[in-house]
């Protein structure tokens, strides 16, 4: 029998081996609150990742990261003219939810037809329509590509808007530089260590900022708002991550880059079997794969759901990541207000996202190929 290809097979770090660090969490009695492992991660996460530069924060996942950081955006008394929130549509429900949280409106535009990252002449366009009515500027590093902060930091002086970089695919992802995504950047950043993610624990994300400050300032809103002991002084609510996802995340740094590095290799020979398929520009050096997101050959463009037929039949597992976007969703639909979004709903009506893990080997890979290569005819 033929093996069944899972779409993704998550790697967090294996508990059974984990017994004597978890014995000395029980020990401290110590299971959360800023804790001393939570710490060592915090601490370990900028040296090894981050080169030392700037801090950050943990949080219990990235979508109370991004609530966190877009209620800082937008001030402990927000400025209720300013409502919107400017968000690409080609993204996670969580983005979008995080800005309706914070009491804002997504304001949602189109993306780039080849990186698939937001468009810059749709968010500048948007930006000299609705400026004065924006709160803050979201973008998503979409799938882990590296987004132009440079672009970002522009548009937030030149607008006088904050920005909050959903970046929840990028943990691991190579800016030109060579350093991780973000790296330096005095807008926050927020990355998702979800055990679907390429920095695999269980549930659990990670606010960066090269502004010490904000960083502290998130981490007293994530303590209930508590600036001085028991007693809250801003916005707040609980994001901590417990010590023992803390360990978990910790040991997942161990080996991090050769995770990294091998999905890297697999998708390249993704990229040499399907010549004709589409795949997203890659911005920048590298990255942080959580999948492998195509678009069928130009003559297929209207077959995706033949060729996933396909895929299932031989049980290989698969996506189709995001479809629907934001604005194809009611609840979202009801919600926003939205751009043109052309480029949006064609490759969201095309894209599939096929398999990809740290156990799958090239010949799993080279079966995939085979499969689409073979339903082309
Ligand atoms: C674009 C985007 N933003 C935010 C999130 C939320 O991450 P988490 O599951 O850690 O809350 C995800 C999760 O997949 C995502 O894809």
């Amino acid at each position: 029998m033929t093996r069944k290809i899972p779409f993704l097979r998550p790697a967090p770090p294996k508990l059974s081996e984990l017994g004597g660090q978890l014995a000395k969490i029980e020990a401290s009695g110590i299971f959360s609150n800023y804790g001393p492992v939570n710490t060592d991660l915090e601490q370990s996460l900028v040296r090894e990742l981050f080169s030392g530069n700037g801090s950050c924060l943990t949080v219990c996942n990235a979508t109370i990261g991004l609530m966190l950081a877009i209620r800082l955006a937008i001030g402990v008394k927000p400025d209720r003219s300013r409502r919107y929130a400017l968000m690409p549509s080609f993204t996670f429900a969580a983005t979008a939810h995080a800005a309706i949280w914070a009491g804002l409106t997504p304001l949602l535009c189109d993306i780039e037809p080849d990186s698939w990252l937001p468009a810059h002449s749709a968010q500048r366009q948007l930006l000299d329509q609705y400026g004065s009515e924006v709160a803050a500027i979201v973008p998503y590093a979409t799938f882990g590509n590296n987004l132009d902060l440079g672009f970002y930091d522009g548009l937030a002086k030149e607008y006088g808007i904050p920005v909050v970089v959903d970046a929840a695919a990028s943990l691991g992802s190579l800016g030109d530089d060579g350093n991780t995504f973000g790296t330096g950047f005095r807008h926050p950043l927020i990355y998702s260590m979800h055990v679907t993610k390429t920095f695999a624990t269980s549930e659990a994300g990670l606010i960066y900022c090269a502004d010490a400050s904000v960083i502290s300032t998130l981490r007293a809103m994530g303590n209930f708002g508590f600036d001085h002991p028991r007693t809250a002084t801003m916005p707040g609510l609980n994001s901590k991550l417990s010590e023992v996802a803390a360990l978990l995340a910790l040991r997942k740094l161990q080996g991090f880059d050769k995770v990294v590095r091998y999905r890297l290799h697999l998708v390249q020979i993704y990229q040499k079997l399907l010549p004709e398929w589409t795949f997203q520009r890659r911005v920048g050096r590298s990255e942080a794969y959580q999948f492998v997101s195509v678009l069928p050959p130009g003559r297929h463009s209207g077959q995706r759901e033949y060729f996933l037929e396909r895929l299932q039949r031989e049980g290989i597992g698969f996506g189709r990541y995001f479809d629907p976007h934001l604005a194809a969703q009611p609840y979202f639909r009801e919600l926003s207000v939205c751009g043109e979004l052309k480029e949006t709903s064609r490759i969201a009506n095309q894209i599939m996202s096929l398999p990809l893990s740290d156990s799958m080997t090239p010949a799993d890979v080279t079966r995939v190929c085979e499969i689409l290569q073979d339903a082309c005819g």
